[in-house]
């Protein structure tokens, strides 16, 4: 009985008795090799070409993974860019999802400035960079991509094309991928978005511009709508303050009324520290505030003296009645529907339209209700001359806690100043210009 066996080429056996010098001879005599030989080149094939296939799954999986994140990303864009109402907030978010989505140390957006390109929001790049960065339009490859509405791809190895397109950038680039800021209702680009430096792989790649490139498009679409939002919300300025001049001109001793409350309104809001959204909101429901009276009939409207009860009753459905009328423009916010609603409130529960009480009432509807109670106590009437401010300030005091907010009423006091002892004259401090 022979001390090894050999079944085929891929196995050795021994018997278990074997030595381990038996072993070693066996395999100085060649029989390794015999093994090994033919069986283990193929085990090494198997080997590679699983290795090979689980690369290209690994490579497919990260591109699949790549893919689901643009995706994301482009959804999430989608998602923001009905919300967001300032374009410069909006290119913000677009040169750090392409950032993101990209794999790139550098991103920025550049718009057209008249013969040039001015970066207005990037990442990876200094100050310095961003403000001696200025591409031409027309001349060079970036200032290129503004006429020709296509994208490129550039390197460290495009030479004189590549130093042209970074001129004034200070940071090492190696990469740089850029393509077109253009929605399809434009003629031209309004500007590019590149990235640059790419982290993971050697160069851009075709995938890289095309989903650049749709971020490019959803940017420039979002911009268009921006400004046709813009649009929008001028002309309803100006159909809101027709309106309000149109009540004004119904009766000359309510002339300037609007514009004084707004004034007022937006002074007190200031000085409450609000928000400038929140201020925004105030000084459009001041100017809309007594829009409604559009529909109270002249007779009650301008009736010098006392209302009846019964005109007073028609007289207050003016806060309802502007809802009806203002309820069509959509872009108006539903919180200036509140103050509008809301400005005959009073503090104790004892106004109108619902008895709100307290901080019930929206802080925007007592701020305007507070300016508007002022301007009526200082504006001359056919029946009476108005209060001086001073008068109509100590009237107010006296409604402190029943008509009006302490703190709000104590905020507005802080508004004027005294000019002299007696007679104190007022005079409303010097603000900056309201909006
Ligand atoms: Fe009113």
């Amino acid at each position: 009985m022979p001390d090894a066996v050999f079944f085929g080429a891929a196995i050795l056996a021994l018997p278990l008795f074997g030595s381990f010098g038996l072993l070693v001879a066996a395999l100085q005599g060649g029989a390794l090799a015999e093994v090994l030989g033919e069986s283990s080149r193929r085990l090494e094939a198997a080997y590679a070409t699983a290795r090979q296939q689980a690369q290209e799954r690994e490579r497919r999986e990260q591109e699949l993974y790549d893919k689901q994140r643009q995706l994301a990303g482009l959804i999430h864009l989608s998602q923001q860019l009905s919300s967001i109402r300032q374009p410069d907030q909006l290119l913000a978010m677009v040169a750090r999802i392409a950032k993101d989505e990209m794999n790139s140390a550098i991103s920025l957006v550049a718009l057209v400035h008249g013969r040039e390109l001015r970066v207005v929001c990037s990442h990876g790049l200094s100050q310095l960079s961003v403000e001696a960065f200025r591409p031409r339009v027309g001349a060079g490859p970036l200032g290129g991509v503004v006429v020709s509405g296509k994208g490129i791809r550039l390197g460290e190895a495009d030479g004189e094309a590549w130093r042209q397109s970074l001129e004034g950038v200070r940071e090492r680039v190696r990469t740089l991928l850029a393509v077109p800021i253009q929605s399809p209702h434009e003629k031209l680009p309004v500007g590019i978005l590149a990235v640059g430096n790419l982290l993971v792989g050697e160069a851009y790649e075709s995938e890289h511009e095309d989903f650049l490139g749709l971020l490019g498009t959803d940017a420039a679409i979002a911009l268009h709508n921006l400004s046709l939002y813009s649009e929008l919300e001028r002309s309803y300025y100006e159909i809101i303050q027709a309106l309000a001049q149109a009540i004004e001109a119904k009766d000359p001793y309510t002339s300037g009324h609007v514009a004084r409350v707004r004034t007022y309104a937006t002074r007190l809001a200031k000085a409450l520290g609000l928000p400038q959204e929140e201020i925004e909101l105030i000084s459009k429901a001041a100017i809309l505030h007594d829009v409604g009276k559009i529909s109270v009939p002249d007779k009650v409207l301008m009736k010098p003296g006392t209302l009846t009860e019964e005109e007073f009753e028609v007289m207050k459905s003016h806060v309802e009645n502007a809802l009806h009328i203002l309820k069509d423009i959509r872009s108006l916010p539903p919180r200036v529907f509140e103050m509008v609603l809301h400005h005959h409130e009073r503090y104790d529960g004892g106004g109108y339209p619902h008895g709100l009480k307290g901080e019930e009432i929206p802080l925007g509807a007592q701020i305007i209700g507070l300016a508007d109670t002022f301007d009526a106590m200082t504006s001359d009437r056919p029946y009476r001359k108005g209060y001086s401010a001073e008068e109509a300030l100590a009237r107010m005091e006296e409604a402190m806690g029943t008509q009006f907010n302490p703190r709000l009423l104590k905020a507005f006091f802080g508004l004027f100043e005294f000019r002299t002892r007696r007679p104190l004259t007022l005079k409303l401090r010097e603000g900056q210009e309201d909006r």
